[in-house]
């Protein structure tokens, strides 16, 4: 039990809540690449926290920028209200996406991204007289957060199994991209391409006029890093384009750099027509998502209305939140001074050569992928699913590391300011644990 802090009354998210609370890792400090639990440990964060804190921890601009905007303005409602710093973080954001997406709608996680992207694609197809298309594609391992929309559309199964019947009833999950042959490949894999074709086929089963958006996630993250497939996506983009349906790219955890460029829709030159993002938006200090859409979505949907009468009902008490605000405006002007995105392109082979080096020949590691600075390794499994990576997140908090797990699969995503000597000892530390599993 930890001395100091009482554990009973927090409901842990994604957490085996009675395990925790039986042995607690508290975490009471962080700056740059580091952790520092309650007991004092450094810990390297490999993950940039949960693929938020790509500029590193506490960062002294983004904290003064909060500290200013909370003396100047705390709160304003954006319903039929504003302030000026939505508007220029939604310029600069459209000046750093994708050409054509340039319209921005605020929300406050990924997952209210994910299902404002829903309800966008259903209006906009209302204001095109097109209403019949209601129906969504995703795909097997896909997550796209846990609000209703989110949960329809996952591919997660312990994220579904029990609530995969609520909400949307109309999703089609297209397969995964994972395949054996493509086992250890660092990089786009050579095979499987032909999988965009899954989308081909619920067109002819459900009709295309029925169906709204595809919804992707560029690389699938939380399901351990599933690189696509080279020409992939860019099948999913024209038969998308053949008729008619929206191409949603969720870059909460690609966007910012991750990839080497600003978002992977840049990376893999597959461009969309909505992307999704939050997270590192931030640099993870203040909860923030967006949705960003191309212009003839806006327009389509707001020229739909009367003069005068709200266009989309949908919005949060705190869409486009001041403090968020001036958080993402710090964070995307030390995105820019720094040249992150740059640096993580060129660390990339670095980087995933020494996770390769490090882990491909023990024998629990049955296979590691990686792109940029985000790399997945799988671990066999015991008995019951999913125990071996929990084991693993937990040694390699009690030995000096931050990592994040999801079911038997590690994933390294650090920050992108990580030095090449911090990439070294993260792989050698995460490999002296792995060998005592
Ligand atoms: C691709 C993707 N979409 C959506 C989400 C949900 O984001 P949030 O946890 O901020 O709601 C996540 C979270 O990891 C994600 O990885």
């Amino acid at each position: 039990m930890s001395q100091t802090t009482p554990l009973e009354n927090h409901w842990m998210p994604f957490t085996p809540n009675r395990d925790f609370k039986a042995r607690p890792r508290l975490t009471v400090k962080a700056a740059g690449m580091y952790y520092w639990s309650e007991a004092g440990t450094q810990l390297l964060d490999a993950s940039a926290g949960l693929f938020c804190c790509a500029a590193g921890h506490c960062r002294p601009e983004i904290t003064a920028a909060i500290q200013q905007q909370a003396q100047t303005l705390d709160y304003v409602p954006h319903f039929q209200s504003a302030h000026p710093l939505s508007f220029t973080l939604a310029e600069k954001l459209a000046k750093l996406l994708p050409t054509g997406l340039d319209r921005i709608f605020f929300t406050n996680s990924g997952s209210e991204s994910i299902d404002t992207a829903i309800k966008i694609a259903i209006a906009y197809f209302q204001a095109k007289g097109q209403g019949a298309r209601q129906r969504f594609i995703s795909r097997e391992r896909a997550y796209h957060g846990v609000n209703i929309g989110g949960t329809a559309l996952g591919g997660m199964t312990n994220n579904r199994r029990i609530f995969g019947g609520v909400g949307l009833p109309q999703v089609a999950h297209l397969r995964h991209t994972w395949l054996a042959e493509n086992k250890f490949t660092l990089g786009q894999p050579e095979q499987g391409k032909e999988l965009a074709e899954d989308l081909q086929r619920f067109i002819t089963l459900y009709g295309a006029e029925n169906i709204a958006a595809c919804f992707v996630e560029p690389i699938a993250g939380s399901t351990g890093v599933l690189v696509p497939p080279k020409g992939y996506l860019e099948r999913l983009r024209e038969i998308c384009t053949q008729y008619g349906i929206l191409l949603i790219f969720d870059e909460v955890i690609t966007g910012f750099g991750r990839t080497g460029k600003a978002f992977a829709a840049d990376s893999f030159g597959v461009t969309p027509d909505i992307i999704t993002m939050a997270k590192a938006l931030t640099n993870g200090a203040v909860p923030m998502g967006a949705v960003a859409v191309k212009r003839d979505i806006y327009d389509t949907i707001v020229n739909h209305a009367p003069e005068g009468v709200t266009e989309f009902f949908h919005g949060y008490t705190y869409s486009g939140h001041p403090l968020a605000c001036a958080a993402a405006h710090a964070t995307l002007d030390i995105y820019q001074q720094e040249k992150l995105f740059e640096r993580a392109s060129e660390l990339s082979a670095y980087f995933l050569e020494t996770v390769f080096n490090s882990l491909h020949d023990l024998p629990i590691i049955t296979d590691i992928r990686g792109y940029g600075l985000l790399a997945g390794f799988d671990l066999a499994p015991t008995a019951q699913a999913g125990m071996r990576g929990a084991m693993l997140q937990k040694e390699l908090f009690w030995s000096g590391m931050h990592l994040k797990t999801t079911g038997d699969a590690g994933i390294i995503s650090p920050a992108l300011i990580i030095e090449k000597t911090q990439i070294d000892q993260l792989c050698q530390l995460l490999r002296d644990v792995l060998k005592r599993f």
